[in-house]
This record gives C-alpha cells, sequence and structure tokens, in this order.
C-alpha cells in the first residue's frame, strides 16, 4: 500500500490476472504478455474486433501529437504517464529525433512495464530518459518524485500525456481532480496530451469489454465526449479540439474502419 492512500494497493506482477498494460502489448502484436492476458485480449477482440485498430491509432494519435508539440510549439520536456510496455516508435524516440536534448519520464504503475522500459527506453546521450513505477491516483508523489524533479524543469514548459490511461481511474477515484493536480504542478506553457474511450461513439460490443476489464487489474470506465472535453476545461484546445484519435492531425488519409474507433484525443495548452 502507498503512503499517502492506503485504500491503493500498488499493481503487482500477477500473470494470472490480465492486465492492461499486457492486453494493449496484445492487440499491437507485441509478446509481452501472458496467457491470462491473451485470453482477456481474445474476448475484447471477439466483441469488438476494431480493438487491434483502435490501439495501433492510439498509439499514432499519440505519437503525431508529441511531434507537433515538440517541432511546432517547441516543447523539450515530456511526462507520460501510463507509458505501457515499450512500443515502437516510443515518445522519446520521437522527441529526442527532433532535438537529441529532450528530456523524458515515464511512469507506470505496472512493474512489467517497468522491467521493460528499463531495458529497452534508453534514449540519447544529450537528452534524458528517466522510468518511474508510480499511481497515476497519486499525482503528488508522483510530481515530486526524484526522477520527476532530476529529469524535468518544472519552471519551463512540459507536454504532458494522459494517453489512453484516465478510462481506467473510476469517477470515485476522482479523475478530474488528479489531471488538475498534475497541471497545477506545471507552469504556463505546458501541454496536456489526452485520449480516452469513448461512449457515444462506442460499438456494440463496448458493454462485453466493460466487463472483460472488470475482471482485469484495471476496470474500464466509458466516459461520453462532452465528458473527456471537460478534461481540457481551463485550457486552450489545439486545433482541430477533442475528435476521435484518427481524425486528429491525420498525416494522410484515414484508414479503413477508422469510424470504429472509439477512443477520443486532443491536446491543449496551458495559459
Ligand atoms: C492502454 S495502455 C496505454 C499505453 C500508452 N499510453 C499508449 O497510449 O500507447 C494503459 C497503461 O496505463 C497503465 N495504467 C493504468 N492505470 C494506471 C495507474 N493508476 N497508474 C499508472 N499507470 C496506470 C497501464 O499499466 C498501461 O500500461
Amino acid at each position: 500500500m502507498t503512503a499517502d492512500r492506503p485504500d491503493i494497493v500498488p499493481a503487482a506482477l500477477d500473470i494470472d490476472v490480465p492486465h492492461s498494460a499486457r492486453m494493449y502489448d496484445y492487440y499491437l502484436g507485441g509478446k509481452e504478455n501472458f496467457r491470462a492476458d491473451r485470453e482477456a485480449a481474445e474476448k475484447v477482440i471477439a466483441a469488438a474486433p476494431e480493438a487491434p485498430l483502435m490501439a495501433r491509432e492510439n498509439r499514432a494519435f499519440m505519437n503525431r501529437a508529441v511531434a507537433h508539440l515538440a517541432a511546432d510549439h517547441g516543447v523539450r520536456q515530456f511526462l507520460d504517464i501510463g507509458t505501457g510496455i515499450p512500443t515502437g516508435p516510443n515518445l522519446h524516440e520521437i522527441v529526442q529525433a527532433i532535438d537529441p536534448a529532450a528530456r523524458i519520464v515515464y511512469a507506470d504503475y505496472d512493474p512489467l512495464v517497468l522491467t521493460h522500459a528499463r531495458a529497452l527506453l534508453g534514449g540519447t546521450r544529450e537528452g534524458r530518459t528517466a522510468y518511474l513505477q508510480a499511481d497515476l491516483r497519486e499525482p503528488l508523489p508522483l510530481l515530486a518524485s526524484d526522477e520527476v524533479r532530476d529529469t524535468l524543469d518544472l519552471t519551463r514548459p512540459v507536454g504532458l500525456c494522459l494517453v489512453a490511461i484516465l478510462h481506467f481511474i473510476t469517477d470515485e477515484e476522482d479523475p478530474y481532480g488528479v489531471v488538475r493536480t498534475l497541471l497545477d504542478g506545471l507552469p504556463s506553457g505546458s501541454y496536456l496530451t489526452l485520449s480516452h474511450a469513448v461512449s457515444d461513439a462506442a460499438t456494440a460490443g463496448a458493454g462485453s469489454i466493460v466487463s472483460t476489464y472488470q475482471k482485469s487489474s484495471s476496470s474500464l470506465t466509458l466516459r461520453t465526449t462532452e465528458q473527456i472535453r471537460a478534461f481540457f476545461d481551463g485550457l486552450d484546445l489545439l486545433d482541430p479540439g477533442v475528435t476521435l484519435v484518427p481524425a486528429w492531425r491525420p498525416a494522410g488519409p484515414l484508414p479503413d474502419g477508422h469510424e470504429r474507433v472509439w477512443i477520443a484525443g486532443g491536446v491543449a495548452r496551458l495559459p
């Protein structure tokens, strides 16, 4: 249990319970998953065959968003919470290709993610890449951690990434308060990049997916587009606002099946 929130039990490496990070790895065609993860992921795919496409499109959204922030808005420091098992290209590879001196802190609560991240997420010699095992539901200790303090300069803009993680935070766990606390710790000119499973675009299998995740390490809470937009309250949304992720500044023609990708995302600047 963690010091400040005795109700929060840190995720342990339990291979008999499906974990969201390892299920996501399976959708993306990765190998860092166990039988329980594969069985749960296959149940999800049976209910929503679009799940692997959603994972790829979500990842592509994150890639476009951080490249845009680094290339066009000069962001040189990123805090990525809910990193997931490394999947190329990883965030630091994208932004350090734009500026090798860019600094990145990755945070996730899954110990398997930590193991792989330490092995794979090396980064450039000029820049810095740190990894932290931390729980999003405890934003203050996360911001106060040595990894964040030693790697990022919190007087300068930071690109905070909460990509496909907030739907694992229930209403009781106060996802809006968590986002507000993180943003309060960042200076003006910082950016929030966020994506989230969206109920009003969900296909028929969504109900069954929610019950599959109920038996995993993290339950899934779908939210409406309006509720997802509310995470950006008080911030200046970049064009094109909150959209389904394939439609957020696409690099080319939208992929086949893009209308079945029920994840919405956006990027906004902290004034
Ligand atoms: C669907 S994956 C998203 C990975 C990556 N952000 C992406 O979009 O490609 C969700 C990640 O969030 C992590 N996660 C879920 N709840 C978390 C929490 N409370 N604190 C930290 N990480 C969490 C999971 O371990 C998993 O790695």
